[in-house]
């Protein structure tokens, strides 16, 4: 039974019976399950995969070394220039012919990442992609439009099967061409939308744009994920549409989107499907597992993947693991950052997430922006550019400005500079948002 009575949210909170069993099953059944799949895991990687045999070797295991959970912790982490080292299919444990698709990410230099399904594992994400929708309210019946990226990247063709799975109507619109989007939510009425948070608010300025009241279109739940987002941004995006906002995370590694969602009828952290992926918490710096609660850098293994397992994923997303609330399974906060955004100021460390929560406050700031960060002798610098509000006038925006600085201050610490700029200045990225553009000399 479900450890928490389901607040009624009118129709969008599931009946019991309409969840899967492992979604409120009891914290002994759920260990049983990971302990017995985690261990045919590590025997199908090792057996399967020589780069992890190799490094099992080299850490004194064997698949035999697992008796209980806290035996992961024995073995070593895989890190993301081990795939690249790997590539193209090096870490793969089932004979090419057997891999029905293959996804990539593109890194910023050199190759991609790429990753390898089964049809079964395209059947689990399916299922994993459905459980997120149906945490979110969405229902057999409704209409589910697409917006991310269809293509190797996993969000497309993830949230796809996922609503199909569910039963809803799909429409795969993927990314760009905002205008588009725009009619076709007005003429096609989906109850459900599939987009980055930061695309969201584009689609947001050109629903103003054509003149149209966005709390009017159908859309009552928007599913957002593939980077960092605030509850300030959730906050603007709920009044803007009148829709139930909820977080999806994931990555191509692990799966794709659908690791982890959050529940409409809580809205507070992402539920991660722990029957399929065993999350663990590190501090970064010493690799040490961290008792729930405790924030540091999200580790997953997965548990029933059979292209290309992965022992220990080091995500470098920050997060803490927190009891299940809606469901049974346990829950990881928003993610804030990945270490890979974290920003030294002058000695204090600062997220973009940081930024963007203070913006929501201050009345005539948009949340369109960008951290551009410079150097000054050994000093780095960071310049706040954000849009004013359309409606914004200029002695408001030199107020915002002053605001801003302080505001950043006073709570993070840092002195940056402020630069409020006409609205639609920053381009609008139709994926993931860019926040930090780096301009300090490389070194
Ligand atoms: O972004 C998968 C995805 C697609 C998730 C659509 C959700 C929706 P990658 O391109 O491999 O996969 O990027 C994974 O994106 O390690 C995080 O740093 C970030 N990320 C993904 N979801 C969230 C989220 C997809 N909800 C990387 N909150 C991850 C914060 C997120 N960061």
């Amino acid at each position: 039974m479900l450890q928490i009575p389901l607040r009624k949210l009118d129709r969008l909170t599931p009946e019991p019976t309409e969840l899967d069993r492992y979604e409120i099953a009891s914290r002994d059944d759920i260990r049983a399950l990971q302990r017995e799949r985690l261990a045919w895991s590590l025997r199908h990687a090792y057996q399967n995969v020589p780069h992890y045999r190799a490094k099992f070797d080299a850490a004194g295991v064997t698949p035999d070394s697992f008796k209980d959970l806290p035996d992961l912790a024995k073995f070593p982490f895989t890190i993301k220039t081990d795939l690249r080292d790997n590539y193209p299919f090096g870490m793969f444990a089932v004979p090419e012919k057997d891999v029905a698709r293959i996804h990539a990410s593109s890194g910023t230099t050199g190759k991609p990442t790429v990753v390898g399904y089964t049809k079964r594992d395209i059947e689990t994400w399916s299922d994993v992609v459905a459980r997120s929708i149906r945490a979110a309210g969405g229902r057999a019946g409704m209409k589910v439009h697409i917006a991310y990226g269809y293509g190797l990247f996993t969000g497309g063709l993830g949230a796809h099967y996922g609503a199909e799975r569910l039963g809803c109507t799909v429409i795969p619109i993927s990314g760009g061409m905002t205008e588009r989007q725009v009619q076709l939510i007005n003429d096609f009425k989906p109850e459900v939308i599939m987009v980055t948070p930061s695309y969201m608010l584009a689609i947001l300025d050109e629903f103003r744009k054509q003149g149209l009241d966005p709390r009017k279109s159908s859309l009552r739940i928007g599913i957002f994920g593939a980077e960092p987002w605030t509850n300030a941004m959730r906050e603007e995006i709920e009044e803007a549409f009148d829709l139930h906002a909820v977080d999806i995370y994931g990555l191509s590694e692990v799966m794709g989107p659908g690791v982890a969602s959050e529940c409409v009828e809580t809205k507070d952290g992402l539920h991660i499907w722990e029957d399929h992926f065993y999350p663990e918490v590190i501090n970064p710096a010493t690799g040490e597992v961290l008792p729930d609660g405790e924030k540091g850098e999200l580790v997953f293994t997965s548990l029933t993947k059979e292209a290309m397992p992965v022992i220990r994923y080091r995500t470098r997303d920050l997060t803490r693991l927190l009891p299940g609330t809606a469901r049974s399974l346990r829950r990881m906060e928003k993610v804030t950052g990945r270490s890979d955004d974290m920003m030294i100021i002058r000695g204090v460390n600062v997220f973009p997430t940081q930024i963007e929560e203070k913006l929501l406050s201050i009345h005539d700031l948009s949340l369109h922006y960008q951290l551009v960060l410079t150097r000054d002798g050994r000093m780095d610098n960071m310049e706040i550019q954000v849009e004013a509000r359309p409606e914004a006038s200029f002695p408001a925006r030199e107020a915002a400005t002053k605001q801003l600085v302080q505001s950043v201050k006073d709570t993070i610490g840092i002195t940056a500079l402020v630069t409020v700029l006409d609205p639609g200045s920053i381009e609008r990225s139709v994926g993931k948002a860019t926040r930090i553009i780096d301009r300090r000399p490389k070194e």
